[in-house]
């Protein structure tokens, strides 16, 4: 009977269960949402025992009828769960990444010496959106927590060792190079806990997984139902894997909530100069790490949905394409939607949404198209960062992730950025990845150069724009990138 890999991949909203065969295609998917918590403005909580009950609940159904050889977990990262180690129950709800109420940890870290110890050992910069101070957010507010953490009664996971720990019936408390290296707790050097970086969180060692290569045979166990857990890696990581960027100078743009640019750089870290951070791209089994620099940035798909759901100018996200497509361009309309600050290549926490350019002229139209170049023109900012500090100039762009659907927006991706702009068959690339990942260590793949042969185009966009219009759309960007950041002050 043929065999298959499972994957499941643990996202921001929803979390899927997919299988794969070995030319990597989609066999069975089963897929549910979980509640976004948002008990104050700034806060966004998940709950660790619902991700859990969906995670359990799409692998049943996905997996069912199936002989699954070996499973991968992908993972929304940075989200941050502490929990009793003696009955797995949770101290309180996770922390999601997205979350701003750490923004006090990271400003005194900015302040003072500590903020260039973690750039240079972790690869990131002191920002609310990783996971150590999420981590001493628990520590020093929820109670109980510290006591047990320093008694080593209670555990710190992200997602991926929240449901290892879980899926392994708690034999296995582990967590992957690639989360780890989202933590700020992490040496991108050694590839282990630093107690430096402890130190400025406050955070016991004792509280902490194993940090494990990303595909293993033996690292994560079975599963109490008896399947070879052999792959852990975070959702970004998993795509750049799914999308086989296992050269030094490819990369992939991944278009969801927020967007996700990483390159792989090699088997070097590369300090970014440039607001990129570095980060561990993956790692298979005993071999070097390779390395990416990432770009993120926290709002894409997101100001889609806010025009949905709080502008009400579009009934489904799918409707800003017909909207947008209704004009030839923007009308002079910028939006920079800086809802979260801004992340890569700015990182001010201060900036604020903007809108610029109107003219009495303007329609929802106009916004709509302004929308999708703001997502176009923010992953432009990234490949110029990403250009400067690296030298690798793209040829092409390979982009995956829910937007990708969106046509005119692709194209308008690639006149923004004047590259072609490539987007793959198996558009479910995270979930792609964590197989590959957990199918080359249970040995169901030979080797890398066998799933880049399962890579095939379904899209090619080339960039129409002149290049003068491109020069000046991206003038103009800029001008309301500046009224974004200095608002205050108009
Ligand atoms: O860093 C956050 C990222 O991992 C979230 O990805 O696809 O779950 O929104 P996604």
């Amino acid at each position: 009977m043929a065999d298959y890999i499972g994957a499941i991949d643990q996202g921001t909203t929803s979390t899927r269960a997919m299988v794969f065969d070995h030319d990597g295609s989609v066999v069975a998917r089963h897929q549910v949402e979980h509640r976004q918590i948002l008990p104050r403005a700034g806060w966004v909580e998940h709950d660790p025992d619902e991700i859990l009950r969906n995670a359990l609940l799409v692998a049943g159904e996905a997996f069912q009828g199936y002989q699954i050889r070996a499973l991968g977990v992908a993972n929304q990262r940075e989200t941050t769960v502490v929990w009793d180690r003696r009955t797995g129950t949770p101290f309180g709800n996770a922390i999601v990444w997205q979350d701003t109420r750490t923004d006090r940890i990271a400003e005194a870290l900015n302040r003072d010496g500590r903020g260039e110890l973690i750039r240079h050992k972790s690869g990131l910069r002191p920002a609310t959106y990783f996971s150590g101070g999420k981590l001493q957010w628990i520590l020093e507010h929820v109670d109980g927590a510290r006591d047990a953490a320093e008694r080593g009664d209670a555990l710190f996971g992200t997602i991926d060792t929240w449901l290892l720990w879980n899926l392994t019936g708690g034999r296995v408390h582990a967590t992957d190079v690639t989360n780890a290296s989202r933590t700020m707790l992490m040496d991108l050097e050694t590839l282990d806990w630093d107690d430096e970086l402890l130190a400025c969180f406050g955070v016991p060692r004792a509280m902490l997984p194993r940090i494990c290569p990303s595909s293993d045979p033996s690292s994560y166990g079975h599963t109490t139902e008896g399947i070879a857990l052999t792959a852990a890696l975070g959702d970004q990581h998993a795509a750049t894997v799914g999308q086989v960027c296992f050269t030094p100078g490819e990369a992939k743009n991944t278009y969801g909530t927020g967007n996700f640019l990483l390159l792989n750089t090699g088997t070097e870290p590369v300090r970014s100069e440039h607001g990129l951070l570095t980060t561990v791209a993956y790692r298979f089994g005993s071999a070097p790490p390779v390395y990416a620099l990432e770009g993120s940035i926290a709002v894409t798909g997101a100001a889609v949905q806010w025009l949905r759901d709080r502008l009400h100018i579009i009934g489904t996200a799918a409707e800003c394409e017909t909207l947008a497509a209704r004009v030839p361009d923007n009308g002079g309309m910028y939006f920079v939607p800086a809802f979260s600050g801004l992340f890569a290549p700015y990182w001010r926490a201060d900036a604020r949404g903007a809108i610029v350019g109107m003219s009495q002229y303007d329609t929802d139209a106009h916004l709509a198209r302004a929308t999708l170049e703001a997502i176009c023109y923010q992953s432009r900012d990234v490949v110029e960062a990403m250009q400067q500090d690296s030298g690798v100039t793209l040829d092409v762009l390979k982009v995956d992730g829910g937007v990708t659907a969106n046509d005119l927006c692709m194209q308008l991706q690639a006149d923004i950025l004047g590259v072609p702009v490539s987007r793959p068959m198996v558009a479910e690339t995270t979930a792609l990845g964590a197989a590959y990942a957990a199918g080359l260590a249970a040995g169901y793949w030979n080797d890398t150069d066998e799933l880049r042969a399962n890579w095939h185009e379904s899209h090619r966009w080339k960039p129409t724009w002149s290049p003068q219009q491109r020069a000046e759309g991206y003038q103009r960007w800029h001008d309301a990138v500046r009224r974004s950041l200095d608002w205050i002050e108009i």
